[in-house]
């Protein structure tokens, strides 16, 4: 790591957000948001501290960058930027589609699966409706419920790591209209056994849209583990969710997709905005379906390096929840995640607290580097 000049002081990015209170003329249940605090950006940390080559394990990206066929055909499109793109992405579409054995109008493409998750709250559920959630699990579920103003159960996983699919149907009420479950889930990395995913569909009322978003189902590998793809079947309103953003390295173009019943998603048409696909992340996007080789080279060197980094964070006495995912959810051995995320950011290395997991880091797994950076630094911090 190169150091330029004295560390400047690194700024909470929460803090940050939270001291700007709410205009009084925004609406009242804003309030109770705290707006998503992303992973620490590492030219930020560079900034802050004067160094350079920090590593950011903080955001579930792929290391390895998106398929060089991605990238030429982002390019090529880019000298379209004057005119809209196609509001339909009729191309990646059509892609998606054949590769995935469903109808065109069983496909709804967003801004990342991000979007879609908005989406689905603002068009199924309002302030009579109600959603259920786990606890923890990803962020932005709560988010956009919250902001729709959609009243919602957050069920506990057991251990904290672990969906029970019984207590979430223990949480359906009359009124509940979406139930949100990410398999594998983030943050904890595990994920529910295509046993328990059968029973949970199968139990779950009509009423109820089951949104099952898989967006790190190319890195499970537990011969448990199903995709709810397989499931649509058990019940009538299964949506799943994929992105774009994981493994196949495109996140900050911004493209996922939801497969469910064509009335369904048609209701979505109605609230998203037009053109919510850039001519690049259509483009990309499609490409990066084509390159099959590129895609298993990011997922075999993530299980190489999943291994490994588990393996050396155990025996520095870290409690590792088992990995589905391209991330790892590790108990502090000592001390809480927050001091620790702080003492690593000194080092230049940028992992994840988690709210509501005290003693908890999410950590990206990085390159083969990136990761050695890491345990270094947390030899030298632990002092083993
Ligand atoms: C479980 C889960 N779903 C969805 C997303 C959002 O992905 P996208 O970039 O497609 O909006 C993330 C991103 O971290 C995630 O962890």
């Amino acid at each position: 790591m190169h150091s330029a000049g004295a560390p400047g002081k690194v700024r909470s990015v929460l803090s940050r957000v939270m001291t700007k209170s709410l205009s009084p003329l925004a609406l009242p249940h804003l309030a109770a948001i705290a707006p998503y605090v992303p992973g620490k950006p590492a030219e930020e940390l560079e900034r802050e501290l004067g160094i350079t080559s920090v590593v950011k394990l903080a955001s579930n990206e792929n290391p390895i960058g998106p398929s060089p066929r991605a990238i030429e055909a982002a390019r090529a499109v880019l000298g379209q930027a004057h005119r809209y793109a196609d509001s339909d992405a009729y191309a990646l579409r059509t892609g998606l589609s054949q590769r995935l054995a469903v109808a065109r109008d069983e496909l709804a493409l967003g801004h990342g699966s991000n979007e879609l998750i908005d989406l689905l709250c603002r068009t199924f559920a309002g302030p009579e409706q109600h959603a259920v959630i786990g606890a923890p699990s990803f962020a932005c579920y709560r988010l956009s419920l919250l902001a729709a103003q959609v009243p919602f159960t957050e069920v506990p996983l057991d251990d904290g790591l672990f969906w029970n699919p019984d207590r979430l149907l223990e949480a359906v009420r009359p009124n509940t209209r979406l139930l949100f479950l990410d398999n594998p889930n983030n943050p904890t990395s595990t994920h529910l056994p295509r046993t328990g995913l059968q029973r949970l569909l199968a139990g779950l009322p009509a009423h109820v849209i089951p949104v099952i978003d898989e967006a790190y189902v190319q890195f499970a590998d537990a011969p448990d583990y199903a995709s709810a793809l397989e499931m649509r079947a058990l019940h009538p309103n299964v949506v799943v969710l994929r992105t774009f953003s994981k493994a196949y390295g495109l996140a900050s173009l911004r493209a996922g997709f939801a497969v469910g019943p064509g009335e369904l998603l048609n209701a979505l048409e109605r609230v998203r905005l037009p053109f919510n696909l850039n001519g690049l992340a259509q483009a990309a996007a499609l490409a990066a379906l084509d390159d099959e080789e590129h895609l298993l080279e990011v997922v075999s060197s993530n299980h190489a390096e999943r291994a490994r980094l588990c393996a050396a964070l155990t025996e520095l006495g870290f409690r590792v929840a088992p990995s589905q995912a391209n991330f790892l959810c590790a108990e502090l051995p000592s001390s809480d995640s927050r001091t620790m995320y702080e003492a690593l950011l000194q080092k230049g290395v940028i992992v994840r607290p988690m709210g509501g997991m005290p003693r908890h880091l999410r950590i990206s797994v990085g390159l083969r580097d990136e990761n050695d950076r890491l345990t270094a630094a947390l030899r030298e911090l632990l002092g083993t």
